[in-house]
């Protein structure tokens, strides 16, 4: 159908805007989580969305897992057009995206037993076979994110964070899906846990083949899974681009706040340290011009009048201040 290095997600100047009430007497207004996004993931690769709470990136998760519909915009998902999509197409097409939240214990069912847990997807969707193989599929899927057999037997309260969120994952990949959306997924998760976990994220894609969107508010965190990265503001994307583009030469003044936010490894290289002043306006009134203006230490007159555009070639930035430098 596709050529094997095709793209298995594909998003094109994707919106969804909500209308909320104000009150009684006021008129309903419209929040734009997400105003344009754009950007393609191949089998096996990484897509990180960065960005601070609020601005979109679980509006934009729930739209590539099929759970809201886009406002404007075209997916798709393994060549197929979800946009123009019904029926069985899109039951076939849901199958294929799944999603891993924050917070594994909202996310289990606490009166299920692991092994349940685990089997439900395959009896919702008639898949798995019979009974004695739906159990061996979830033993099977226990063991590769992990843990032990006799684990399948307990209730999700008997585990720790860590653990938890493996059995959610597990339960992500019953169905054999071709895409992770992973929303936070170690947010939640004591720092001693964390990295086993990104390592076992990062295991299972190598071996399932899986293409993953991995939201995160904290750049350091996708540092070393990501192929690419979208940083996200207010529902528009300031800067994608390859992984190694964006952490050697970030060119948006709000991914190069995120950067000065992170750890640096080596305590002797010398970082310029940028603090975000004031917090994310509120996507009911953005500002005019460019959205974040009103916090960039870079803004002229020209980013309180006109949006940028995204400018670059495979490293993009939306920026009247760096577009200069940019020649990517
Ligand atoms: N169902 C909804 N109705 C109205 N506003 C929403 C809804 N979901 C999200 N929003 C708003 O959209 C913006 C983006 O939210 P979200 O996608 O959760 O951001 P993030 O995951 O980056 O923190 C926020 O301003 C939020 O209040
Ligand atoms: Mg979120």
């Amino acid at each position: 159908m596709t050529a094997p290095d095709a793209p298995v997600l594909e998003a094109r100047d994707l919106h969804r805007t909500y209308q909320v009430s104000r009150g009684m007497f006021a008129p309903t207004a419209d929040v734009k989580a997400v105003a344009g996004i754009s950007f393609s993931v191949r089998p096996g690769k990484t897509l990180a969305v960065v960005g601070e709470s609020g601005s979109g990136k679980s509006t934009l998760g729930r739209m590539l897992t099929l759970i809201e519909t886009p406002t404007d915009g075209r997916l798709a998902i393994d060549g197929i057009d979800v946009t123009g999509s019904t029926g069985a197409t899109l039951k076939a097409l849901r199958r294929k995206v799944q999603m891993v939240f924050q917070n594994p214990y909202g996310s289990l069912n606490p009166r299920q037993t692991i092994a349940d847990t685990l089997e439900e997807p395959l009896l919702v969707n008639g898949m798995g076979g019979s009974a004695d193989e739906r159990r061996a599929a979830a033993l099977d899927m226990l063991e590769r994110v992990g843990l032990r057999r006799e684990h399948a037997r307990r209730y999700p309260h008997m585990f720790s964070g860590g653990q938890r969120q493996r059995i959610a994952i597990a339960r992500a990949l019953m169905l054999r899906p071709k895409i992770l959306v992973l929303d936070e997924p170690v947010s939640a998760l004591d720092v001693s846990v964390r990295a086993q976990v990104l390592n076992l994220i990062s295991d299972l894609q190598t071996e399932f083949g899986l293409a993953y969107v991995f939201i995160s508010h904290d750049l350091s965190v996708v540092r070393h899974i990501a192929d690419d990265v979208l940083v996200m503001y207010l529902g528009r994307v300031a800067e994608y681009g390859p992984r190694d583009a964006i952490f050697a030469d970030p060119r948006h003044p709000y991914t190069r706040a995120l950067l000065s936010a992170t750890p640096v490894a080596d305590p002797t290289a010398r970082k310029e340290r940028i603090i975000l002043r004031g917090e994310l306006p509120s996507p009911f009134s953005p500002p005019p011009g460019c959205v974040f203006n009103p916090r960039c230490p870079l803004a002229f007159d020209r980013c309180r009048r006109e949006r940028p555009e995204l400018e670059g070639g495979v490293h993009q930035a939306a920026c009247f201040a760096t577009a200069h430098a940019s020649v990517g």
